[in-house]
């Protein structure tokens, strides 16, 4: 593990020129933020502010950090997920001047401690997914304290005096906005954060089109077997579940869904999935794939009815999704297949296969979202951290969403950088559209 001075946290600074040249890969496929890079390096809209960030730490995030810096800004990242970071990337940043704490495979006290050390920047702003960083925010500000928080705190002199300049966030996914949303609902939350996750030009994408292909990379990365002709359970169909489900028909799976909103279950039937509850799913499934953002969707009632061989992986932001805790307690033992596999063992003589202990199986067993869609997702992160400081005096304390210009503007380059032409309406056409008048004639 390498530490210098405090200054960063990273597993193994050797790795930083593969790192590098990984980086380098990931921005050829990001015009969108190279090209936001290089309005900040000229316009310098970030000068002076400090950012915490607590983000998967990958090749396409070091893209966004750098971008960050380009315009103006100080920036400290920590890891979003004990198992996410890539090593060579924390590397390659460190050895670029950035306060990296992460590396893959930490302790949670050590994720904690290394959320305490990003914040020892005195950020002004946070930028987060999964709402860890910004709930031991809040957690430090209004005097709660739990484990997390302690060990966060153990590593600041001042943590009130540390988070008190805080004067907005952003937050990169679904689980986190929810998070935050229960905050402000109440009444709790110090400081506005902009919802990235729900712009379109993330949601419509990265949700499902990222993940989608991010969650199968790393199923086939991680064991190697055919999709095509097994029977695939996804639970949850909401945008990162339909992205999933649809794939996994692609490459020739029979995809069953479980969903409980009836809206959602209709929208999977009507798309011709199978549908049905995880009772029945349990029985039939020969890969189970979470993607709820609830806890104990996969129990011990389903494990019990599971075949002999099944794999299960979870697409959640949380390792809660599928009971571990079941899972052992049913084992009579418990092995490691691989580092991405750990095999359990049922008295009656059946083996069911977790992968990536339960973590997000994309950025555990693969690298996560391609660097064409984070490409998305991160420009509006650039473009939304530019957007709180530029209007920090007048934004409430709520979660908002970004304009609804800044995703146009983001659609537009990315559609302009595939050499994909827009239509233009007619000035005609504009005005009937404004038209209230004009009906059947
Ligand atoms: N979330 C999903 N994929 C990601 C990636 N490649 N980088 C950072 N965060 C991600």
């Amino acid at each position: 593990m390498e530490m210098a001075g405090g200054d960063f946290w990273v597993r193994d600074l050797g790795l930083a020129d593969r790192g590098l040249r990984r980086i380098a890969w990931a921005e050829r496929l990001m015009p969108v933020c190279l090209s936001i890079r290089r309005r900040f390096a000229e316009e310098r809209p970030l000068e002076g502010v400090r950012v915490a960030a607590c983000l998967h730490v990958t090749k396409e995030t070091a893209v966004l950090v750098e971008t960050l810096r380009a315009g103006g800004a100080e920036v400290t990242l920590c890891g979003s997920n004990p198992l996410s970071t890539q090593d060579d990337v924390a590397a390659a940043l460190a050895s670029k001047g950035v306060r990296v704490y992460a590396f893959r495979g930490m302790s949670p006290r050590e994720y904690y401690e290394c959320i305490g050390r990003a914040l020892s920047i005195e950020p002004m702003i946070t930028i987060d997914d999964g709402a860890d960083l910004t709930s031991t925010v809040h957690k430090i500000l209004h005097g709660v304290v739990d484990e997390g928080v302690s060990w966060a705190s153990g590593v600041l002199e001042d943590p009130r005096k540390t988070c008190s300049g805080v004067y907005g966030g952003t937050e990169e996914t679904t689980t986190g906005v929810i998070r935050l949303q229960s905050l402000e609902s109440q009444g709790l939350l110090l400081y506005p954060i902009i919802a990235v996750n729900d712009s379109p030009t993330k949601r419509l994408f990265d949700n499902p089109i990222g993940t989608g292909q991010s969650v199968l990379d790393g199923i086939m990365r991680a064991t190697g077997i055919l999709l095509a002709g097994k029977r695939v359970v996804v639970a949850g169909y909401g945008q990162v579940g339909s992205g999933i489900a649809t794939r996994a028909r692609g490459m020739g799976c029979d995809v069953i869904v479980v969903e409980p909103s009836p809206v959602r279950a209709l929208m999977a039937a009507m798309a011709g999935f199978r549908v049905t509850d995880m009772k029945e799913a349990a029985e039939i499934g020969d890969i189970f794939i979470t993607a709820t953002g609830d806890i104990n969707v996969i129990r011990e009632e389903h494990f019990l009815k599971m075949r002999n061989g099944v794999i299960l992986a979870n697409a959640g932001h949380y390792d809660v999704e599928i009971s571990k805790r079941d899972l052992a307690r049913l084992s009579i033992r418990v092995e490691k297949v691989s580092d991405l596999i750990t095999k359990y063992v049922f008295s009656d003589g059946r083996e069911l296969y977790l992968l990536a202990e339960g973590r997000l199986v994309n950025l555990v067993a693969a690298e996560g979202h391609p660097p064409e869609v984070m490409d998305l997702s991160f420009s509006l992160q650039a473009l939304a951290v530019k957007y709180l400081v530029e209007n920090r005096e007048r934004l409430e304390k709520k979660v908002h969403i970004l304009p609804g210009e800044i995703d146009d503007m983001v659609a537009r380059e990315k559609l302009a950088s595939m050499g994909v032409k827009l239509e233009s309406l007619t000035e005609e056409q504009v005005r009937y559209l404004r038209e209230w008048q004009l009906g059947t004639s």
